[in-house]
């Protein structure tokens, strides 16, 4: 089966680069989380760097207000990076649900890719992009075993199938997190205007993949190289670790 949208309409991308970096403070005091750096370039290249590998060059930036104008003096129209970029400000940060719904226009009814900024991971994305695009409708999500998964979403796998996602649960039902890469169909707006912020005041995207698990239109696949987030001192190091040996070809990364 095709996707409804058909092959005219591209996948655009989404990063999602907001929030406050109170877990790096007082690295973020001046600066967002999304621009310190990682490896030998600023966080927020390396998602970027992985949507242009998997053919994705309409790619549309979501930060807050206090560092926007940083956001743009750094990476520009996308023209350095062969890519086109639209930047949108989230006014507070109202959490990573509340922060997509803001793509709705920008994504005019195509699917999209959508990347939280402070993911680092080392897998291409060009066979899920592909994957997504087959199944026709719905989300697709991404999951890798770690040691930790208290301090993510958590999926619960059946017979193939994803049965329930539980945000940071004490007691996780496996050691599945779910990564912030997330490919889903345009229905993903009206979802997003159903969902009510959570206990930490935050409307979560844990909510909105639930929705789609019910409607049994969620598919996963599972990241074989290595991932990780950035947000806390202790990710950030390893994150930079283990980006020194990617050499992320965007323009400003060749001069000395
Ligand atoms: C967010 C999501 C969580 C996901 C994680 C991946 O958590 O809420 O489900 O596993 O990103 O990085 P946060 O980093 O906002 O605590």
């Amino acid at each position: 089966m095709r996707f409804f949208w058909g092959d005219c309409v591209g996948m655009k991308g989404v990063v999602l680069a907001g929030g406050t970096g109170s877990r790096l403070f007082p690295l973020t005091k001046v600066t967002n989380k999304h621009l310190l750096p990682v490896g030998m370039a600023p966080m927020i290249w390396h998602p970027l760097w992985k949507m242009k590998e998997a053919g994705i060059e309409e790619i549309l930036i979501v930060t807050g207000t206090e560092h926007m104008g940083d956001v743009v003096a750094l990476m520009g129209s996308g023209k350095d990076f062969g890519c086109r970029f639209t930047y949108k400000v989230q006014d507070e940060a109202g959490g990573i649900a509340q922060a997509l719904g803001l793509a709705e226009n920008f994504a005019g009814g195509a699917p999209i890719c959508v990347i939280l900024g402070d993911n680092i991971f080392q897998d291409s994305l060009q066979a899920e992009a592909k994957a997504f695009e087959g199944q026709g409708q719905g989300a697709r999500i991404l999951l890798k075993p770690v040691e930790d998964p208290q301090r993510y979403g958590v999926a619960e796998v059946k017979d193939g199938k994803v049965l329930g996602i539980e945000e940071k649960p004490k007691a996780p039902k496996s050691n599945l997190s779910v990564t912030g890469i997330y490919f889903y169909d345009a229905t993903v707006f009206d979802i997003i205007r159903t969902v009510k912020p959570s206990g930490r005041g935050e409307m979560e995207i844990t909510d909105v993949n639930n929705a789609y698990i019910a409607k049994g239109q969620m598919s996963f696949g599972t990241f074989l190289g290595w991932w990780t987030d950035a947000g806390t001192f202790p990710s950030l190091i390893h994150a930079s670790e283990l980006a020194m040996g990617e050499i992320t070809p965007f323009p400003n990364t060749q001069k000395h």
